[in-house]
């Protein structure tokens, strides 16, 4: 009788299928000609629990970035420049609004619901009314708008009582400020143009004006800060009685002033990685002394305030990105768009989308960056939300690194969520790159991660 010689196919080059069917049987068995797959996972693992974000279809959150600015502040390392005229800002609101129609036509856009748009820059206030207005139209025409968090960037300074009236008219309701320091000399030295007192106006108007919530930005580590300057700082910020705190730090960029003057050069004096770490330490007991809570490692909320839009985006929510310069993510799919201002006009009016690059992201990848931009970042994240993406426990994935950082003192020994402890929150970076590493390491040779 004829016999059949498994051996090739057993050493042989694995495929994709030999993977599923040794999963599946758990051993190499006879070949039979029964299996005839159709789907998988089989049906009998199906169910009901997601059917309302399938009918509801996912929303679309919106960047558009305005890369126009008063003034190049030493430390920025955003996509920006000096705003030349009215024109240069005209032609360049024309084009977002040329590449709005292009990509939201193109995508199919129009019928996703939006759940936040966040106009970031540069600095989008000082777009005039026609500008401002423009864009608005477009983004009703174009996308489907109704209740979304709408965030604007604004600079003190930069706008007055009427401007706040029309932002409000056009859906804005969450402004987040750079006020960076309030204290005149720490501000000049960053080459900013307004004073201590225009930031505490700026905020007066906003608050009588109602109907934002509002955010401001602080950074920690500004060239001439001392303990008592940045003291005084925080305790005005606080005083100020903002929906929410950001304190960023202030990193050093190779593409800032302060990296040629202050690394490069020797014309100022960058306050050291370890005085950083103790303004920083001092910022957050003053402002958790003061009565907010911890919204993630660099922001702190009263009220309930939160940024929807950062959280979406952390969460990995699909992300639209207009303008040049900017981000963006559909499906697996992360794109940037031409940093070159003429080139990216030139590209919309050509009718092209004006995309510079992109990154497909693997199953794998998008584990890793939940963990290192969102899980750690947001300072409490439940381990159920994330067996509900990704099939299995991450804890379990990496046991020793989890029992180090409890050790260490930087994540607390809740087993049902991940949330740091206040030495966590200073080392909140270091802390999501040691896990998402591990992480990373431990799925490169582990097949964990198969629902079924
Ligand atoms: C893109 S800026 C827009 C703010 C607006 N143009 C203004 O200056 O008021 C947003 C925030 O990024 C932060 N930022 C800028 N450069 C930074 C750096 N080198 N390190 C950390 N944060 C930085 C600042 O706190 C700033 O308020
Ligand atoms: S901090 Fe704001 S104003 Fe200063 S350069 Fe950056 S984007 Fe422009």
């Amino acid at each position: 009788m004829a016999t059949f010689d498994y051996s090739a196919r057993i050493t042989g080059p694995s495929t994709d299928l030999d993977a599923i069917a040794l999963h599946l049987n758990g051993n190499r068995s006879l070949p039979t000609r029964e299996e005839f797959y159709t789907n998988y996972p089989f049906y009998k693992y199906w169910n009901n629990s997601h059917n309302d974000r399938l009918l509801s279809g996912e929303g679309v959150n919106i960047y558009i970035h305005i890369p126009f600015c008063i003034q190049i502040c030493d430390y920025c390392f955003y996509m920006k420049e000096i705003i030349k005229s009215r024109e240069q800002v005209d032609e360049y609101v024309d084009s977002l609004c040329q590449e709005i129609q292009l990509v939201s036509e193109t995508f199919g856009l129009q019928n996703r619901k939006v759940n936040s748009i966040y106009i970031g820059g540069g600095t989008p206030s000082v777009l005039t009314e026609k500008q401002f207005n423009k864009l608005i139209e477009a983004l009703h025409r174009y996308h489907r708008i109704q209740d979304a968090e709408f965030a604007f960037e604004a600079e003190p300074g930069t706008f007055n009582r009427s401007k706040l009236e029309w932002w409000k008219a056009g859906g804005v309701n969450r402004l987040s400020m750079g006020v960076q320091s309030f204290d005149d000399e720490v501000i000049r030295l960053s080459s900013r143009k307004h004073t201590a007192a225009q930031a505490i106006q700026s905020i007066k108007i906003v608050k009588e004006t109602g109907g934002f919530e509002i955010n401001i930005d602080l950074l920690s580590g500004l060239a001439g800060e001392s303990v008592s300057t940045w003291e005084r700082s925080v305790a005005t910020a606080i005083e100020q009685e903002t929906d929410m705190l950001t304190v960023y730090k202030m990193k050093t960029y190779a593409n800032t002033n302060f990296f040629r003057k202050g690394v490069h050069g020797n014309e100022i004096q960058l306050p050291s990685d370890v005085f950083e770490i103790d303004l920083m330490e001092r910022a957050i007991q003053a402002i958790l002394g003061a009565g907010y809570t911890l919204w993630s490692t660099f922001a702190f909320t009263r009220n309930d305030a939160q940024s929807k839009y950062i959280e979406y985006t952390w969460r990995g929510q699909d992300m639209v990105a207009y303008g040049a310069s900017s981000f963006g993510k559909l499906g697996n799919l992360n794109y940037q768009n031409l940093n070159n201002v003429p080139q990216y006009v030139q590209k919309v009016k050509a009718g092209i989308i004006p995309v510079y690059r992109t990154f497909p992201m693997s199953y794998k990848d998008m584990i890793v960056k939940e963990i290192l931009l969102c899980a750690v970042r947001l300072f409490s994240y439940s381990k159920k939300e994330f067996v509900d993406k990704f099939g299995f426990d991450y804890f379990q994935l990496v046991p020793e690194i989890i029992e180090e950082l409890r050790c260490k003192g930087y994540i607390t020994p809740d087993k049902e969520e991940l949330v740091l402890t206040r030495q966590g929150v200073l080392f909140g970076d270091f802390v999501s790159k040691t896990l998402a590493a591990a992480v990373k390491e431990a799925l490169a040779k582990d097949t964990i991660g198969f629902t079924y």
